[in-house]
């Protein structure tokens, strides 16, 4: 395997604005859904990291749940408008107050598909909060309620988001260098 910092083009978010901008996140979150039954329904596997860090600085009660959803039909980086559900939430959201946590929006396809099936569970309220939103790339319109930072049309990885299944456990969102990728890929194989 080769190291992320063969095919890093530049860190386009550090870590501590990463982090900072997390506690804004965590603070108005915290107190849009005081006194409610929040449930934050991370979307795996990229959402992960996004998740841990941004619910340990959330300051009012509130569950977990996950689901894991894939997109079928074309490639991997592309979204085909056609979603499969991997993994199911395990307990009832109904008359909760959920609250999408997803690593990154480009298409909206994968997202805009899931909402209905979120929706069909009975919650009281559904929302989407995102770390990253790639705008220019959108196909459909899916409502954003929080969203971290909104990103030109690159293609990044770190900070849960993955590069061939790595590295998703870098603090930082770097930006792929494509033509350093291609020719590590083409080596490594
Ligand atoms: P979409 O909004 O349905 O197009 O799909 C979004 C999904 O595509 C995300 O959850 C990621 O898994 C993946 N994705 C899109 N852009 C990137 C990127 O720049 N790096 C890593 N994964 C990405
Ligand atoms: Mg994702």
């Amino acid at each position: 395997m080769y190291s992320y910092k063969d095919v890093l083009a530049e860190v386009l978010i550090d870590e501590k604005t990463l982090q900072n901008r997390i506690q804004e996140l965590a603070g108005q979150i915290s107190k849009d859904y005081e006194g409610k039954e929040l449930v934050l329904v991370c979307f795996l596997r990229g959402g992960v990291v996004f998740l841990v860090d941004l619910m340990r600085k959330i300051t009012i009660p509130h569950s977990i749940e996950f689901m894991a959803i894939s997109s079928y039909g074309v490639g991997k980086r592309e979204s085909s408008g056609h979603v499969r559900v991997d993994f199911d939430l395990k307990t009832d959201i109904r008359g909760k107050d959920v609250l999408i946590i997803e690593d990154i929006i480009d298409s909206g396809n994968t997202l805009h598909e899931a909402l209905p099936l979120i929706q069909a569970k009975g919650p009281n309220s559904v929302e989407i909060c995102t770390l990253l939103n790639k705008y220019s790339r959108r196909e459909v319109d899916v409502p954003l309620r929080y969203c971290g930072f909104d990103i030109e049309d690159k293609f990044v990885y770190g900070y849960g988001l993955d590069l061939d299944d790595y590295f998703r456990n870098l603090p930082f969102i770097g930006v792929v260098d494509i033509e350093k990728l291609k020719k590590v890929q083409a080596e490594k194989l």
